[in-house]
């Protein structure tokens, strides 16, 4: 399969990139601004895997990836959307720019990142894109106070997705969210000091290859929480 993961030099995103790597006939393009980070997923690499490394910034416009990514794929399986960003600070201190750094990063680069590649998708047969979105964004779900910028960009990725999985049905393109609850990595740890995450990155990445590898015969155009609290 041809996958491409974005945020993939760190956390969930580097952990899911090791799982498609560790198995044969995988080729992953893998993306994040730390090239040097991203380099070390060479060594995930099994026979007849193949890992290309693409430095690139997700809040500038997403044309020249999609061209590099038409250069290196005849066509694409899966795109997972996983890069993101937190900010974790009190509703009375948040700045503008905290609101649009938030939904550049978790809400409009997904959006022109699927546009962009959308002819490349159109050539699979399998065609699934998978945004990792945010319990937070969940409706209904508890909520975290300092999450109001975080919470409310995933909010808007989650109704993305049900809408593209009507918009682009007709293109036979499967579009799901996965919201995790929370997992053991960098953006956890520095946005809660001290919280023991119940689940690793590497747990997370294995629910994210088997629900991208196979969820897209059966599912499409839904928000699936992945955690282990009811709400
Ligand atoms: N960990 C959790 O408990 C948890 C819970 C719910 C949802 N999530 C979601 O899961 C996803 C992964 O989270 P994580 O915990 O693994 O986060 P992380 O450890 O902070 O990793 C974030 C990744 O996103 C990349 N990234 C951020 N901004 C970017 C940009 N402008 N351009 C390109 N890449 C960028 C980072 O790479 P560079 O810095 O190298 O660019 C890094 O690889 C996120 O969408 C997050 O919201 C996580």
């Amino acid at each position: 399969m041809n996958i491409i993961i974005t945020g993939a030099s760190r956390g969930i995103g580097y952990a899911t990139a090791r799982a498609f790597l560790s198995v044969p006939g995988h080729q992953v393009i893998a993306v994040a601004r730390n090239g040097k980070a991203l380099a070390t997923l060479a060594d995930a690499c099994t026979e007849g895997s193949r890992v290309i490394l693409m430095e690139y910034d997700l809040t500038t416009p997403p044309d020249d990836l999609a061209a590099s990514a038409g250069k290196i794929f005849d066509s694409l399986d899966i795109l997972i959307n996983n890069a993101g960003y937190l900010v974790n600070k009190p509703f009375t201190e948040l700045e503008r720019g905290d609101y649009l750094r938030s939904m550049e990063v978790n809400f409009l680069a997904p959006a022109f990142l699927i546009r962009a590649l959308l002819p490349l998708l159109e050539r699979s047969d399998i065609r699934h894109v998978v945004n990792i979105s945010s319990m937070g964004g969940v409706q209904g779900s508890a909520k975290f106070p300092g999450l109001a910028a975080y919470s409310a960009s995933k909010a808007a990725l989650n109704n993305l997705t049900e809408l593209l999985g009507v918009e682009l049905a007709e293109k036979k393109i499967r579009v799901n969210a996965l919201a995790p609850g929370s997992a053991d990595t960098e953006m956890l740890r520095a946005a809660f000091p001290g919280y023991e995450a119940p689940v690793t990155a590497e747990e997370m990445a294995g629910f994210i290859f088997s629900f991208a590898t196979t969820a897209w015969k059966v599912i499409s155009g839904k928000v699936i929480p992945v955690a282990l609290t009811v709400t």
